[in-house]
């Protein structure tokens, strides 16, 4: 087996399984292992765990338990918000405007490009400031008689940038007009009410709060107009078909009933160290700018270009030295084009090819931090060498 690297800094791209999560966990694979749909005693033992579980998440972020969409992580999550809303609105009021961010995870923003390339949806972008924010304003400009949906992300796994939603959600909600947003990078650090966001549905997934992959959430405000997009039997209130994973779901309650009561005692720590590296940074290494908004960013969350970097080539240099980082998300690994998210933003391909994010997690001490910055600077100038060399 390969060692892990000495230093992980990609919280952002997914965070280890806690142990007291992994110890609810197990008894569902082989002791309580009935289906949840079954009559008999094995499966209600199945189905009181999901029920609690249920109910768990729908206590933290402040809605009915049966709003709580059980899928198999972030990525299903936002599809079923997005089509199965454009499907549902197309249906029901011929809705056919679909008004997403040009900042959206690509779980949004490929399956919007889907609706309009084979369904024929009209999928508009809102304007976005250069730190990824949308302007209430430019929402209500924007909003249709026809509009189906506006999803709009919480909080950036690019960049860290938080929205500011709730203004935006109230707009939405005088207008009869259901608002999505992206909430898997916000959910470990910030409190996600769906009352005080006045979102009408909201993606989760466990792995980014130290719950199982492959697990997450889709919350649906009672009401809101949505079809099934994975079609079958009638779990999840029908809007999900397939056996529930009672061990998954059970884990992520675990995992983010643990989250929502630790947050406040790594959010400060982790901020600190931020800032720390945000200021070593920008006054160390020449060429290098933050991307995302200086304060309104998640609290672990430190990302920056690098003029005439390589960003992939930095990212094995850090790897070789010891450190795990990302070039933006764990999505674009291997990818030898710059993120959209960064060119939506203005910058050029010189600076956008060399994005290096830091992202920080309860493990994450002071001593990593500075083992780090005292080995970037040197590991920057040697990757510009490496680019004109090429
Ligand atoms: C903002 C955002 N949305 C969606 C996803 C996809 O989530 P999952 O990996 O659970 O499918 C991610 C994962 O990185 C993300 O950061």
């Amino acid at each position: 087996m390969m060692e892990n690297p000495k230093t992980y800094l990609d919280y952002a791209a997914t965070t280890p399984v806690d142990s007291r999560v992994v110890e609810v966990m197990l008894p569902y694979f082989s002791q309580i292992y009935g289906n949840s749909s079954s009559i008999h005693f094995n499966g209600q033992q199945a189905e009181t765990a999901i029920e609690n579980s249920r109910e768990t998440i729908a206590n933290i972020i402040n809605c009915k338990p049966e709003e709580i969409v059980f899928t198999s992580g972030g990525t299903e999550s936002d599809n079923l918000a997005i089509r199965g809303v454009a499907f549902a609105s197309r249906e029901k009021r011929r809705a056919n405007h679909l008004l997403i961010t040009p900042v959206e995870h690509h779980a949004v923003s490929n399956t919007a490009l889907q609706l309009a390339k084979l369904h024929n949806f009209d999928v508009e972008y809102l304007p976005v400031n250069k730190y990824g924010q949308v302007r209430p304003d430019d929402v209500s400009a924007l909003i249709r008689k026809e509009t189906a949906l506006v999803s709009i992300i919480l909080a950036n796994n690019e960049i860290g940038t938080i929205n500011e939603i709730s203004e935006i959600g109230s707009i939405c909600q005088e207008m009869a007009l259901p608002l999505h947003t992206d909430a898997v990078q916000a959910a470990a650090y910030l409190p996600i009410n769906v009352n005080e966001l006045n979102v009408d549905l909201m993606s989760i997934g466990a792995h980014k709060f130290y719950g199982p992959k492959g697990v997450g959430v889709l919350y649906i405000r009672d009401g809101t107009p949505i079809l099934p997009i994975q079609t079958g039997g009638d779990q999840e209130m029908g809007l999900r078909a397939g056996t529930p994973n009672a061990p998954y779901i059970v884990g992520m309650a675990e995992a983010f009933h643990i989250s929502h009561s630790e947050r406040d005692n790594h959010n400060p720590k982790n901020a600190a160290l931020r800032d720390r590296i945000i200021e070593y940074v920008l006054e160390e290494i020449p060429d290098s700018k933050l991307t995302g908004h200086p304060i309104e960013r998640l609290p672990n969350h430190a990302s920056f270009l690098f003029h005439g970097v390589d960003g992939n080539m930095l990212l094995t240099m850090l790897d070789v030295a010891g450190f795990a980082c990302s070039s933006g998300s764990a999505c674009k690994t291997g990818s030898p084009e710059p993120s959209d998210v960064l060119l939506a933003l203005g910058y050029s391909h010189e600076w956008a090819f060399g994005s290096l994010r830091v992202t920080l997690g309860r493990q994450t001490t002071r001593t990593d931090i500075d083992s780090f910055l005292s080995k970037l600077p040197e590991l920057v100038a040697h990757a510009r060498k490496g680019v004109k060399s090429l």
